[in-house]
């Protein structure tokens, strides 16, 4: 599995925003837009293209156009946040939804919704801000694959090592995108220096 870290500048200048502890709800979510747009356009970079012909207003040039169809799918409820971005970009794409919770005792995910559409031969994008242990993106990720999604990579906006490298167990050939990859999970599961809990700091829950 590779784990490629965003080096574009504005991609760290909108994480620092979004860690600060005094960044409200309103301006989370923008933030939040701009770098999931960061990232998702990073991390459709192999998706498939063809050659095609075009013709400007003074002469015919070659170009190139998607040949793959995209499907995204956020892990609610934060990983919602990035759909809007993937939907500005790709309009033809196809969502689905996985719906899953950790719990706060034990910091284990337990699934309450899926809706997938048709995986096959489409390039799947996963996303879900946080990589925590990667308890989620694995069940995740195990879910896309029986419905049949092959190529399947994912955006996250803050990885945790420990979550990345259950995640290369479980799917070794899934391939994270995330603008970083923070030093530790605490004794409570959560990321450090990390940003707390993105979907309450997303939709002012506790
Ligand atoms: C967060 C986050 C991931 C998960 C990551 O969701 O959006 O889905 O935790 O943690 P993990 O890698 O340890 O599994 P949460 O369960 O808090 O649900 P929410 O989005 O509904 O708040
Ligand atoms: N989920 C979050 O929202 N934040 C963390 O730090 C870990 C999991």
């Amino acid at each position: 599995m590779a784990v490629h870290v965003s080096r574009h500048p504005l991609a760290r200048h909108l994480l620092t925003e979004l860690r600060d502890v005094a960044t409200e709800p309103a301006r989370f979510r923008q933030l939040a837009w701009t770098l999931s747009t960061v990232l998702i356009l990073e991390a459709t970079e192999h998706i498939a293209t063809q050659d095609r012909k075009v013709t400007t207003p003074l002469e015919e040039t070659s170009g190139s156009c998607l040949a793959q169809g995209l499907a995204v799918v956020p892990v609610l409820r934060a990983g919602l946040s990035m759909l809007e971005p993937a939907l500005q970009l790709f309009p033809d794409v196809a969502v689905g939804y996985i719906g899953l919770e950790r719990s706060h005792t034990t910091a284990v995910a337990h699934s309450y919704y899926c809706k997938l559409p048709d995986l096959k031969d489409r390039y799947v994008l996963l996303v879900d801000p946080m990589l925590a242990t990667g308890g989620s993106a694995a069940q995740a990720c195990s879910l896309l694959r029986a419905h049949g999604a092959t190529k399947l990579v994912m955006a996250s906006v803050i990885s945790a090592p420990e979550g990345v490298e259950a995640l290369a167990n479980a799917h070794p050939d899934v391939d994270v995108y995330t603008a970083v990859v923070d030093r530790q999970l605490n004794d409570k599961k959560y990321i450090l220096p990390g940003l707390g809990d993105y979907g309450d700091r997303l939709y002012g829950t506790h």
